[in-house]
């Protein structure tokens, strides 16, 4: 098993996900050195445990165990190479780390929004999405990072690049991509029962096909109910099913038109503007059976059109 796990981290690292950016390599690398050197000292230290074992074994009643004080040279040994390695490893991890916090001044800017239970992403020139953060390969990318509720932790295994998101102010990450492709954003801090759906995609593409993105509006050609889908996906599924199954809020399927009974026994007719007021302002109307504050607010999250987008597609939701 050890064996196994040291011949793949001397084949570049396989067992670890794929390092896409430099700073993922040097960690590999410190990685693997940490392997290697607790790997030899396990060998040396459980090797000469069980060769003394046998070779100093007591052989008769009268054996007896000779008088040895200290041993000067061993002892300067056993306390300067372990301090030599661990010096190394201070060095070497503090050079990756302080790297990791050095923010390039040329670095693509996108201001990332976590929210119970999802990513949502600004650029600065206003471009918004969700769920899935496109960026160009080869250009240093610095996210400024905050939360509208709970802690959160943006991580990207890929990148090796993990920071918390706090609600109440900014942090930052930066990282740059070497590859085009996809990579896993992962919600790395317990903040709710939907924790572990909390994902999101990175896509990294060409500069080009960054730019046309950047420029054009995503929902160019779709009709309402499609935006509406969209947001669904991005923003929605994760606590309302399609059907009307109840996840952590109601499904949507059959929702649009039907009569509910709120917490306080009053009845409420099911319209677009109680769908709207339940997404801008989640507890005003609480149904009967669903407990308050389990919906975020939604208020400046979504663009006017994004809102009558996921009310039409409700509407579509049988
Ligand atoms: Cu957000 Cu865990």
């Amino acid at each position: 098993m050890m064996w196994w796990l040291l011949m793949q981290s001397a084949q570049a690292n396989t067992f670890m996900p794929p390092a896409a950016t430099d700073i993922a390599e040097r960690v590999n690398s410190l990685y693997g050195f940490l392997l290697w050197a607790s790997f030899i000292s396990c060998v040396l230290v459980i090797g000469g445990f069980i060769y003394f074992a046998f070779k100093y074994k007591r052989r008769s009643e009268n054996d007896k165990t000779a008088y040895i004080s200290h041993n000067n040279f061993l002892e300067f040994l056993w306390s300067f190479v372990p301090f030599l390695i661990f010096m190394a490893v201070f060095v070497w991890g503090w050079a990756i780390y302080s790297q990791m916090r050095t923010f390039p001044e040329d670095a693509l800017e996108v201001h990332v929004q976590a929210q119970k239970w999802s990513w949502s992403f600004e650029y600065k020139n206003g471009r918004k999405s969700s769920g899935e953060l496109l960026i160009p390969v080869n250009t240093p990318i610095k996210l400024v990072m905050t939360s509208s509720d709970v802690l959160h932790s943006f991580y990207v295994p890929a990148f090796r690049a993990k920071q918390d998101v706090v609600p109440g102010r900014y942090t930052a990450l930066w990282f740059k991509p070497k590859y085009k492709g996809e990579y896993q954003i992962f919600c790395t801090e317990y903040c709710g029962e939907q924790h572990s759906g909390m994902l999101a995609k990175l896509k990294v593409v060409s500069r080009e096909e960054f730019d046309d993105w950047l420029a054009n509006d995503p929902y160019k050609g779709l009709a309402m109910e499609e935006v509406g889908q969209k947001i669904y996906t991005a923003r929605c599924a994760i606590c309302h099913h399609t059907n009307d199954q109840k996840l952590v809020g109601p499904g949507f399927g059959g929702l649009f038109g039907r009569e509910e009974t709120l917490q306080g026994g009053e009845k409420v007719m099911v319209d677009e503007n109680y769908l709207r007021e339940s997404i801008m302002n989640p507890n005003a109307k609480i149904v009967a059976g669903y407990p308050s504050g389990q919906m975020p607010t939604f208020a400046g999250q979504l663009s006017e059109q994004e809102i009558t987008g996921v009310i039409e597609y409700i509407k579509t939701l049988k």
